[in-house]
């Protein structure tokens, strides 16, 4: 092998790993800041298992979320500005605040608009 083959390949391997871990932190941040949110202050409304599901839209299977509800898609991931779900948190419009009762703390808020920048990682099986 001639030596800027092996660079190369060198360079190849590093970042392969260095994009395993960008998505090790991605799905890591889910668990820890996403999900726990979700089921905290939406899935009793936006859940299979609630009892009137709201808005045709299902948060607690990563198909659902991807899907989106009556309107469509909620994410687009690393665009949170056009992201449904984040104007939905941020009380952007007059109807559609979510979650209904109150308005999350700015610091949760700010923990999704990251997660969807960083594309919105979701590593649930279903
Ligand atoms: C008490 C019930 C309730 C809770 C809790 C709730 N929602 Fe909703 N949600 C609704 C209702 C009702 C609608 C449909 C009417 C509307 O769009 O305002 C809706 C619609 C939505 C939509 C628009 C779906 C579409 O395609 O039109 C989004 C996005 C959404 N909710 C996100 C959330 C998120 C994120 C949470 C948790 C932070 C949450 N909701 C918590 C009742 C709830």
């Amino acid at each position: 092998m001639t030596p800027g083959i092996v660079l190369s390949s060198l360079i190849l391997v590093a970042s392969a790993a260095a994009l395993a871990r960008a998505d090790e932190a991605g799905d890591k941040f889910f668990q820890d800041k996403i999900l726990p949110r979700l089921k905290q202050h939406c899935f009793e409304c936006h859940a299979q298992d609630a009892e009137d599901v709201k808005g045709g839209l299902l948060l607690d299977t990563r198909a659902g979320l991807r899907a989106g509800g009556d309107s469509g898609e909620i994410i687009i991931p690393g665009e949170p500005e056009g992201s449904l779900l984040i104007q939905a948190l941020r009380y952007a419009e007059d109807d559609r605040q979510m979650p209904p009762r109150g308005k999350l703390d700015q610091a949760i808020i700010d923990d999704f608009v990251k997660w969807v920048t960083d594309g919105a990682p979701d590593p649930r099986q279903e």
